[in-house]
């Protein structure tokens, strides 16, 4: 697999650390060079220098690293802590009027919130959970917008240390469904329905949907009224948000809990078709946020940081809910979509609210690049400091973009690599400190020992070639294993070298001077629009079609989403008609969500097979993207398929 990994990209355009934001900088370069020292000299003895500088403790660790049982790690596991008591309470005295998280709605209403009354919030909550008859270890699953009350529902899990599993509003009834009941939540938090672009979106209608058949373990439904939609509520099971939180006292004593208990499951695509549980920490996630926002974004007490991503996915975990209270800063939080009302819905907000820090996803910049360079030019967009981009690969013809047209050539960019799994970032420039390269996520981070292998374990060391992306050390702030299924968490990301070898799932090379490029995944996932998809969970969703009989699904690249699917059908009958195409991607949005709606259905007789019945899925992606067949079909065992392949596509 990993042999056919080859980069042809020559990108020798290099940018150092602007002097004027390096004078500025909380983080100088020289308290850089000695954290990576540090980290090299002694790799848990850092770690367990950071985790008594960044987190407040309640029974201080003795133990630092246990890797006895690996691939299963466990970091300060005698250390107590709470992880709402490290973002919220700590800061009440220094900073308990400032400002901890700036809303803004789909409508542009704003709504300001300092951190006494975030934690006034959180508290009153907690108390709702309590009296709900919640506690610690009991899953939460949250089905919210990216309003405020999102973070306010996980911070109040992590008060009383109920784990709580975070589902994305955009995905379907069933994918919600299949997530309570994964996790057996015995509650779950809802909204009535909210605005998006002005589009409403009947998050209880189709959580309704979702509880009308399995889900058994929810006893409770707590309801939050955003769209004043005349949701329906079922008696005796569902309370509205207000109601719930009615009387509560705004005092609630945090539940003290492990370095090791977990924090929340969020789930993630894989190469089966069954999404993962991915179980992360509380002191080692916690820890990652809080270093991470620091280091790379160089986030200090005057710092406006704006993460545009959705609560629902693991930046939003990381980079709105945990990191920047954590480390008591200002945040924007923000409902809607890039270009709502107008594609300069970002930059008017940038400026409105003085944004320092600037975090999205390449596809929304290229997206936003399409609209014209009118729109950011109507804004001073002065206050910029720091633009981060994560997700997917950002291509140099967008990295510049934002570069010039963003950061008026005078913010670093940071391309930030790292996945759910790995809780935070991993593989990122240093905005003060390292010099960046557009299309590179550059350098490991300190404590991060990240390296590039053969398929017999052995490191790559030729510039050119491609290899799979390892980390070959743990880090505290690595997923701990899949919920459910040990197994699968030993065999999807340690089966491939040893118990202490993680393999990222993507390929990855480096240039002379070290800086990695990220290739690719190496597994069946496919990145539409910087959100994850298991090419068998879009199959799996069209072969429960009656229609059809098989089905092969693959990406081709496209120029805003960065990847697009095609799916290939084979229909149990003939009788491949525009009508069913277009009924069948309507089906698979209904089944997992809109986010995994084919771009494009190909109908066939048959799918091209080895002799063994393997799907060449190589193959596909080639005719997909309509390039030349230039592989070996010798082995195939229904070679003349690739000509109707290639014809119906035409
Ligand atoms: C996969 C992880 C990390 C939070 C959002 C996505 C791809 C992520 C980059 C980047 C190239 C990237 C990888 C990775 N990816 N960031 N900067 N450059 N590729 O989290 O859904 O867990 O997806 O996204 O393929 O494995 P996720």
């Amino acid at each position: 697999m990993s042999n056919n990994i080859e980069s042809v990209l020559k990108e020798d355009r290099v940018f150092e650390p602007p002097t004027a934001f390096v004078e500025q900088a909380t983080l100088k370069p020289a308290d850089v060079d000695a954290l990576y020292k540090a980290a090299a000299d002694d790799h848990q003895g850092f770690w367990a220098d950071q985790a008594r500088e960044h987190i407040t403790w309640h029974t201080p660790f003795e133990q630092v690293l246990d890797d006895s049982d690996a691939p299963f790690f466990k970091w300060f596991a005698d250390g107590q802590l709470n992880v709402s008591y490290n973002c919220l309470d700590r800061h009440l005295e220094s900073r308990g009027d400032k400002i901890a998280i700036i809303f803004e709605g789909d409508d542009g209403g704003v709504e300001h919130i300092s951190y006494r009354e975030l934690h006034a919030r959180v508290c009153r909550f907690a108390n709702a959970l309590k009296t709900q008859g919640l506690g610690k270890g009991d899953r939460v699953v949250i089905y919210l917008p990216n309003v405020p009350q999102a973070a306010v529902a996980m911070l109040a899990c992590a008060r009383i240390g109920a784990i709580h599993s975070v589902v994305f509003g955009g995905f379907s009834a069933i994918s919600l469904r299949d997530r309570i009941d994964d996790a057996s939540a015995r509650m779950l938090i809802t909204a009535d329905g909210n605005y998006r672009g002005g589009k409403l979106i009947p998050l209880k209608e189709t959580a309704d949907k979702a509880l009308s058949e399995g889900c058994e373990s929810i006893e409770k439904v707590i309801v939050l009224k955003r769209a004043d939609c005349n949701a329906n509520i079922t008696e005796g099971r569902d309370m509205w948000w207000s109601d719930a939180v009615d009387g509560q006292p705004d005092q609630c004593e945090p539940e003290w809990v492990d370095a090791e208990h977990p924090l929340f499951i969020l789930y993630t695509s894989g190469s089966t078709g069954k999404p993962k549980g991915i179980q992360h920490s509380s002191g080692g996630y916690l820890l990652g946020a809080i270093c991470t926002c620091r280091w790379v974004f160089d986030l200090g007490d005057d710092d406006v940081f704006w993460c545009t991503a959705d609560v629902g996915w693991v930046t939003g975990h990381t980079y709105i809910t945990y990191g920047p209270t954590a480390c008591g800063a200002t945040q924007v939080m923000f409902e809607g979509v890039p270009t709502y009302p107008e594609p300069d819905r970002f930059w008017q907000m940038v400026d409105q609210h003085q944004v320092s820090i600037f975090y999205t996803a390449p596809t929304a910049i290229r997206a936003l690049m399409k609209q014209g360079d009118e729109y950011p030019q109507r804004h001073a967009l002065d206050s910029l400091k720091v633009l981060g981009t994560v997700g997917e690969p950002i291509n140099p013809e967008a990295w510049m973009w934002y570069r010039r047209m963003i950061g008026h050539e005078r913010c670093p960019i940071i391309d930030t690599w790292w996945q759910t799994e790995t809780g935070a970032h991993m593989i990122t420039p240093i905005a003060s400190y390292t010099p960046t390269k557009p299309g590179s996520a550059t350098r490991a981070l300190p404590g991060i020992a990240a390296d590039i292998l053969d398929e017999s374990g052995a490191p790559v060391t030729d510039a050119h070639q491609g290899g799979v992306l390892v980390m070959t050390k743990p880090w505290p702030y690595m997923l701990r294993t899949i919920w459910n299924d040990p197994e699968r968490y030993k065999d999807t990301y340690f089966g491939m070298y040893d118990a202490h070898t993680y393999v990222a799932g993507d390929s990855a090379q480096r240039d002379e001077q070290g800086n990695f490029r990220i290739l690719g995944r190496i597994d069946d996932v496919v990145n539409v629009a910087g959100h994850r998809l298991g090419t068998m969970e879009v199959e799996s969703a069209l072969v429960a079609h009656e229609a059809v009989a098989e089905a092969a699904v693959v990406s081709r690249p496209h120029e805003v989403k960065g990847e697009a699917i095609v799916a290939f059908v084979i229909l149990k009958t003939d009788g491949g008609s525009e009508k069913l195409a277009s009924e069948l991607r309507d089906w698979v949005s209904e089944q997992l969500g809109a986010i995994a709606k084919p771009d494009e259905i190909r109908f066939a007789d048959g799918l091209p097979k080895t002799r063994s019945g393997k799907i060449m899925r190589r193959l596909l992606r080639t005719v997909a993207r309509g390039d030349e067949v230039t592989q070996d079909v010798s082995t195939l065992e229904n070679p003349q398929i690739i000509d109707q392949l290639q014809a119906r596509g035409a």
